[in-house]
């Protein structure tokens, strides 16, 4: 493959959004940042510089980082923050990947704003599954606040409260119509009729699920999370954060001017937001200038039942090594709870339900952040800072019946730790992933760095080994999987790239409140199976 070098310089930058002006953090002064371009097999090389008054990191979300952990950049899991002024190198190959990624902060909650798309092209020669679009674009959603972002997570952690919602949800940084002060602040694809569309989309959003849509359009999906699936078509599709999803659009409507939607999906019942949607315009040439835009039929924004279509219809083209057997069985709860407001959280001022503060745990251990990386802890054998006891099934079980707890952990406190589970070179695993929660259940997309899994299960209520029905034929191949609210879902993999690999729910405000693990995979005996020594200007603490 060829070698794409990338110069990115994380800095500040005023933008006027929404009536009001401020500063945002970006990369390279533009918003959203750029977008790095490869093939498969290319080499890709980023020197990341920070200019701006924040720590940084950089994450290649859904490159899985063969053999090059020390490049994926989730803050203090892989690396220390890149300090003001400091430069780090990452270095990574699109080993046998292709499709829509993105890349986005991994520290703090600096991705509302530092995030771009990577796009990685088939080898020269080899055709896209499906016929060539007349053009392809990007649609990245996100959500965006008024106040200064570093210091939004300041106050919400000290509240241990609820995170206030986004001011609005936005399209390639642009709220659309909609909102206040925004009637050009709107994205606009042009499109010529009878031509197909290949529409990358992808989810930078904060703490929320999303519906999209388009007026009088159907969407073709035909790639998730950078994996081709089976051709399916539907009128409207959620997305959550951390997914992207590539879709055909097929202009053929009247020579009009028409809406996408952006709209939220979401369970709990008692979160004050806007209900409003972020639009952008699907606009054929020769169509009217000012005409009005036909608006987009989105699902009310609570509807499970779509969210489940969604599930079903995601569907491998070719599902090669899906593990049949396992040899690892996991079972991790994921949660929200209230914790008490006593001595242990003494900086909080506990505006949280019923006078407590919310904690997220994963099997009851709501994770914390070590001082130094984990991956340097465990490479350089540095002692105290990580120990490798979580529990790969939840820590408060009640009674077992066939390998699953029958009645799921329902506590109030969760133990606070930075806990690793070890997995052997080469397991091959399955993890149920069970929401519980003693508030509420809520919407979680999990995500896996370091790989992707078959989601080969999934349900509402809990997991009943008996009554599960598995797809082992064509799962799909995801990296980030919106488990159904309340409900559960079964992945797989192969631990073959040893590493520290980060697991989280992909909503920021619920990665604060420690809904987060890492596994840890074990070198294997091969050359190509050890991870290799750090790089040298590898940011510490
Ligand atoms: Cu897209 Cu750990 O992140």
């Amino acid at each position: 493959g060829t070698t794409r070098f990338y110069e990115f310089k994380v800095q500040t930058m005023r933008v006027t959004k929404l009536c009001k002006t401020k500063e945002i953090v970006t990369v390279n002064g533009m918003f959203p940042g750029p977008t790095v371009y490869a093939q498969e097999d290319d080499r890709i090389i980023v020197r990341v510089t920070n200019d701006s008054p924040y720590n940084a990191t950089i994450h290649w979300h859904g490159v899985r980082q063969r053999l090059t952990c020390w490049a994926d950049g989730p803050s203090y899991i892989t690396q220390c923050p890149i300090q003001t002024g400091q430069t780090y190198t990452y270095e990574f190959t699109m080993f046998q990947q292709k499709g829509t990624f993105f890349w986005h902060a991994h520290i703090s909650w600096l991705r509302a704003t530092v995030h771009g798309a990577i796009i990685v092209y088939p080898k020269t020669g080899v055709p896209y599954p499906f016929p060539n679009p007349y053009e392809e674009h990007v649609l990245i959603f996100g959500e965006y606040w008024l106040k200064n972002i570093v210091q939004l997570e300041k106050e919400v952690v000290a509240s241990g409260g609820a995170s206030p919602p986004a001011n609005a949800f936005i399209i390639n940084g642009r709220p659309g119509p909609r909102y206040n002060c925004s009637k050009t602040d709107v994205f606009k694809i042009d499109v010529v009729p009878g031509k197909t569309y290949l529409l990358r989309l992808i989810s930078a959003s904060m703490n929320m699920e999303h519906f999209f849509a388009i007026a009088g359009h159907k969407l073709t999906i035909v790639e998730a999370d950078a994996e081709y699936t089976k051709a399916f078509t539907v009128d409207r599709l959620m997305i959550a954060p951390g997914q992207t999803i590539n879709v055909l659009v097929k202009a053929d409507q009247q020579i009009d001017r028409y809406d996408m939607a952006l709209g939220p999906y979401m369970s709990a019942q008692n979160v004050s937001f806007q209900n409003i949607s972020s639009i952008a315009h699907f606009q054929y040439t020769g169509a009217i200038l000012d005409s009005l835009s036909l608006p987009a039929q989105l699902p009310v924004y609570n509807d499970s039942l779509v969210v489940n279509t969604n599930l079903h219809m995601l569907r491998s083209l070719n599902a090669t090594n899906l593990p049949l057997d396992i040899d690892t069985n996991l079972f991790f709860t994921i949660g929200l709870n209230v914790d008490q407001c006593h001595s242990s959280n003494p900086n909080k001022s506990c505006q949280g339900p019923s006078g407590g503060v919310f904690a997220a745990s994963m099997n009851n251990v709501s994770f914390v952040k070590p001082n130094i990386s984990l991956l340097e802890a465990y490479y350089d054998r540095i002692h105290g800072y990580f120990t490798d006891d979580f529990p790969g099934v939840p820590l408060k079980t009640y009674d077992f019946v066939n390998g699953a707890p029958n009645n799921i952990p329902n506590d109030t406190q969760s133990l606070n730790g930075t806990k690793v589970h070890v997995l052997e070179y080469g397991s091959r695993v399955q993890l149920i992933l069970q929401d519980t929660g003693t508030v509420t259940t809520e919407n979680h997309p999990i995500h896996l760095h370091g790989y992707s899994f078959y989601v080969v299960g999934y349900g509402t209520g809990n997991y009943n080994p008996m009554t599960a029905k598995l797809n082992l034929v064509d799962p799909p191949y995801m990296n980030t999987i919106g488990v159904p609210v309340g409900g559960w879902a079964a992945i797989r993999f192969i631990a073959d790239n040893p590493g520290v690999w980060f697991m989280h729910c992909h909503f920021d405000v619920h990665l604060t409140w420690g809904l987060s693990m890492a596994f840890i995979v074990k070198n294997g005996n091969g050359p190509l199976e050890t991870l290799p020594h750090p790089p040298a200007d590898l940011p510490r603490c």
